[in-house]
């Protein structure tokens, strides 16, 4: 079998098809997620990053940390430098009914690595394993990571990233994502996927998700072709496009301008569900946009998206746009 039709393991838990909805701030929380896993094609869906510390200190609401429905496998991402602190949060979240719960090694954010977490982890591989080690002992759902390349140029061109795969086995994660920038890059320039290829040859305990840069259906398949990688994590494609992953399993697969519509006003409703009206009317006009894309009046709708204050006015734009 070859990909997309293969799976993998993370742990016990079968990843399949081997597709991974990336984990993006402010952005896949229960709604969004459930969302992705309506129109499919998804594997495994993670939640947006949750600091530890906001969680130790119940600033974040235990229910919005749980799956949504339908939603399974779902990994739950932590932030954090603190081992301890971490081991608590990952006991909340295997608590919480996570079936993963995964650390984040890439935030570039400097809110974030100023207090050493997130790709600031990257700098101290002591710390990245005493935080690793204490997730691993504190939970028995598998233990994933997600890192970036390294934090600057010069760390990436001494292959210490490879260090950091060779301590990961040694505390026993699960599962590696893969995003193949650095810290310095933020988001210009290119994952460099050699990368990834080069983790899939350092031959590691388990497997090795690629992401980064890719953009279409055709791009997964090339990642997997070019890297071997086990996985392929897909981010900011699916903002536009959250029909990407049927896409890559589905050769052929096409979106009608009537689908677009119907999942901003799909989207709108779970919003409404799972938020106060001010929070869904917020999301649906710093997201629901993106689904429209590419049609026509699609931009006109954007527009007028800026300019809403409550749902019966988005409902109101949605029919009209539909009617154009
Ligand atoms: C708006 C935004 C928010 C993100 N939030 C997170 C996050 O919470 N946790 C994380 O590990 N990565 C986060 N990332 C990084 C993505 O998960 C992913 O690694 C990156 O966008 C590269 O993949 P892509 O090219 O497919 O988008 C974020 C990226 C963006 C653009």
């Amino acid at each position: 079998m070859t990909f997309p039709d293969t799976s993998f393991q993370i742990g016990t838990i079968a990843i399949s098809p081997p597709l991974v909805m990336a984990p993006l701030h402010e952005i896949t929380d229960q709604p969004f997620r459930r969302m992705i896993r309506e129109v499919g094609g998804v594997g495994l869906t993670v939640s947006e990053m949750i600091s530890s510390e906001a969680l130790i200190r119940h600033a974040f609401k235990a229910e919005r940390m749980m799956a949504s429905e339908g939603e399974r496998p779902y990994a739950m991402q932590l932030s954090g430098s603190d081992p301890d602190h971490l081991a608590e949060a990952a006991r909340m979240a295997e608590a919480a009914g996570a079936d993963i719960v995964d650390l984040n090694m890439g935030c570039p954010a400097s809110n974030v690595t100023k207090g050493g977490a997130g790709s600031a982890l990257l700098r101290d591989i002591r710390l990245a394993e005493a935080c690793v080690s204490a997730i691993v002992k504190a939970v028995r759902v598998p233990v994933s990571v997600k890192m970036r390349a390294g934090w600057d140029a010069s760390q990436k061109e001494r292959s210490e990233y490879l260090d950091f795969l060779k301590m990961f086995e040694n505390a026993g994660i699960q599962a590696l994502a893969i995003h193949p920038r650095t810290r310095a890059q933020q988001y210009t320039g290119h994952a460099d996927w050699s990368l990834i290829e080069k983790a899939v040859e350092a031959g590691m305990a388990y497997p090795i998700i690629g992401n980064g840069d890719v953009q279409t259906a055709e791009d997964a398949h090339r990642m997997v072709r070019e890297t071997g990688c086990h996985g392929v994590m897909i981010g900011r494609a699916a903002l536009t496009n959250p029909w990407i992953f049927r896409q890559v399993i589905e050769p052929g697969f096409e979106v009608t301008e009537a689908q677009r519509i119907d999942l901003c006003a799909r989207f709108f409703r779970l919003l409404m569900d799972m938020l106060d009206e001010r929070e869904a009317v917020h999301k649906i006009k710093k997201i629901g946009g993106w689904f429209t894309k590419g049609i026509r009046n699609g931009a006109h709708f954007r527009q007028r998206l800026n300019q809403i204050h409550d749902a019966s006015e988005l409902i109101r734009e949605l029919e009209l746009l539909k009617q154009l």
